[in-house]
């Protein structure tokens, strides 16, 4: 070895020092479940210009996985639940997961951790998964550790917060759910033997939609008049209370030490009364200052609290059977566009927006002024083009919920016209629609343009430091 290596072996180790140290800092979780996704590389220039450190994926993605390649950001890379079955019951089904989805990755993606499973003990799954779970976490545990992965990636499971509940009011009450006691001191006793976090999503949103009478404030960090009091340990947020029923349900069970990562939380922006702008920012600045005060909760104070916001990127494609809000999760639009000023805690003082995103034409498709309200063609051709896109904006309350009849119907119109990358056929609603340069939003509605991902215009080339990775490569090599 010359000198010249001897020195970039050095840099080299002390890059994968830096890589190798846990980064701090808000994560987020990137789904795909869209009708026109942005193209990987643009959503990890996003990553990098917004300082976010860690994404949580919830399939391996090879596209996606290249894209991470060499970027420095950290991988918690999630199995659907359809999958738990065969990885369950066929330990090579396991192995042959690892070695395509993570052994082919890892050498350039900094996977930390698989999450096995989407909150599978859900109870709307009526018991699916209760037999599947376990075994399935074992079987890729084992194959993780026969790849020699074992110390560096870690196996866990993302579970929702109703997995455990407190039989009072405080969290002092905490224990795992009655009927899954039992498997959840096994799956936390496999967490514990593997040095893995619990994995935790928490949601007061959901807590405010299901329940009219809940305490509006308490599901805010600002703050609420009438704070619980548990044993002299003061509760003003849900988030906190939450969070510590987990502690106590830990504790209680022998498992208090066990590290705890919130893999889901946020707020959406759309679809329901109290999923707007506003409160999403309220939520989501008050959930990043609280975790950046490194005040941890009052079970764990001084602790760092581990996140993901819930999400990146609205997903137009996800169902709507837990509400509207479902497709309005992200802290950015479909397009990568902030939705508000969020500061997550970064040298950047606000959302930096997606570079290099390509949009079909300026042009929308709206009723024509000619056609009339009372054509007996407009009720079956709104319900069409609803049927066929996203029209979770409209509904009482919502961003275009103050829409008059035209507009109204427009916005439908136009939703279906962009999904179908504009084409010509998409705005012939039987003579009521016609296309239009002059941009329809209004108010809080923005009447959209779709991102481009038919024309081969649409593959942009992202300037990236092409001697830097030049450099890593030579680096790494040198090791
Ligand atoms: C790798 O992961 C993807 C996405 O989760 C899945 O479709 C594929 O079957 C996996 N590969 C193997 C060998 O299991
Ligand atoms: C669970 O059971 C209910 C009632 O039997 C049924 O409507 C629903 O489709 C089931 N869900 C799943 C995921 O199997
Ligand atoms: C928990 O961690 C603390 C500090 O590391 C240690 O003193 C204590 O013994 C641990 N408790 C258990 C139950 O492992
Ligand atoms: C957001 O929702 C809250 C609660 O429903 C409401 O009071 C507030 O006016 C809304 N803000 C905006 C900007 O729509
Ligand atoms: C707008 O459209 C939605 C969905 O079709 C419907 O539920 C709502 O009542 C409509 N509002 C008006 C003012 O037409
Ligand atoms: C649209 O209008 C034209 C001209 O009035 C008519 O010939 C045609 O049948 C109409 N199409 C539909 C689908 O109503």
């Amino acid at each position: 070895m010359n000198m010249g290596w001897l020195f970039y072996g050095v840099v080299g180790y002390m890059i994968l020092s830096i890589i190798g140290s846990r980064v701090d800092g808000i994560g987020a979780n990137w789904g795909t479940q869209a009708t026109h996704p942005l193209q990987p590389e643009i959503v990890v220039r996003l990553l990098k210009d917004n300082e976010i450190q860690k994404v949580k994926l919830f399939e391996a993605d090879s596209s996606i996985l290249n894209a991470l390649s060499n970027s420095g950001i950290e991988v918690m890379l999630g199995i659907p639940n359809d999958m738990l079955y065969s990885l369950a019951t066929d330990a090579s089904a396991a192995e042959d997961w690892v070695s395509q989805n993570l052994s082919s990755h890892i050498s350039s993606v900094d996977i930390r951790y698989v999450a096995a499973g989407n909150e599978p003990l859900l109870a709307t799954y009526n018991g699916s998964y209760l037999t599947t779970t376990l075994p399935a976490l074992q079987n890729i545990r084992s194959a993780v550790v026969n790849a020699g992965y074992g110390n560096q990636v870690k196996v866990t499971v993302p579970l929702n917060a109703a997995v455990y509940q407190s039989s009072t009011t405080v969290p002092s009450g905490g224990d795992f759910r009655a009927d899954i006691h039992d498997l959840m001191l096994q799956i936390v006793d496999f967490l514990n033997a593997g040095g893995a976090p619990f994995l935790v999503n928490i949601y007061p949103f959901i807590s405010l939609y299901d329940d009219p009478h809940f305490p509006f404030d308490y599901a805010f960090f600002n703050g609420y008049s009438l704070p619980l009091n548990d044993n002299g340990k003061t509760y003003d947020n849900v988030f906190d209370a939450n969070y510590d029923t987990l502690v106590w349900a830990l504790e209680k069970n022998g498992y208090g030490n066990l590290s705890i990562i919130v893999g889901e939380i946020g707020w959406p922006t759309d679809g329901d009364k109290n999923a707007n702008l506003t409160l999403a920012q309220r939520f989501n600045q008050g959930c990043i200052n609280h975790i950046s005060s490194g005040n941890g909760t009052p079970m764990r104070p001084n602790a760092s609290i581990d996140a993901y916001l819930f999400s990146l990127i609205d997903e137009d494609d996800k169902s709507t059977e837990p509400g509207n809000f479902e497709r309005h999760w992200g802290i950015f639009y479909f397009d990568g566009t902030p939705k508000y000023e969020l500061n997550l805690g970064t040298s950047n003082s606000g959302l930096v927006a997606a570079k290099g995103v390509t949009y079909l034409r300026k042009q929308w498709c709206v009723m024509s002024p000619s056609a009339s309200l009372g054509d007996p063609e407009v009720a079956p051709s709104v319900s069409y083009a609803c049927a066929n896109a996203d029209c979770t904006s409209l509904g009482y309350e919502t961003s275009c919920g103050n829409l008059n009849a035209r507009q109204n119907i427009s916005y439908a119109f136009n939703n279906y016209y962009q999904r179908q990358d504009q084409l010509d056929s998409a705005c012939k609603f039987s003579n009521l629609s016609v296309v239009t340069k002059a941009d329809p939003s209004a108010g809080t509605c923005k009447f959209f343009i779709m991102i481009d991902t038919t024309s081969s215009d649409a593959v942009v080339s992202i300037s990236f430091p092409r001697m830097h990775v030049v450099l890593l490569l030579l680096l790494l090599g040198t090791l």
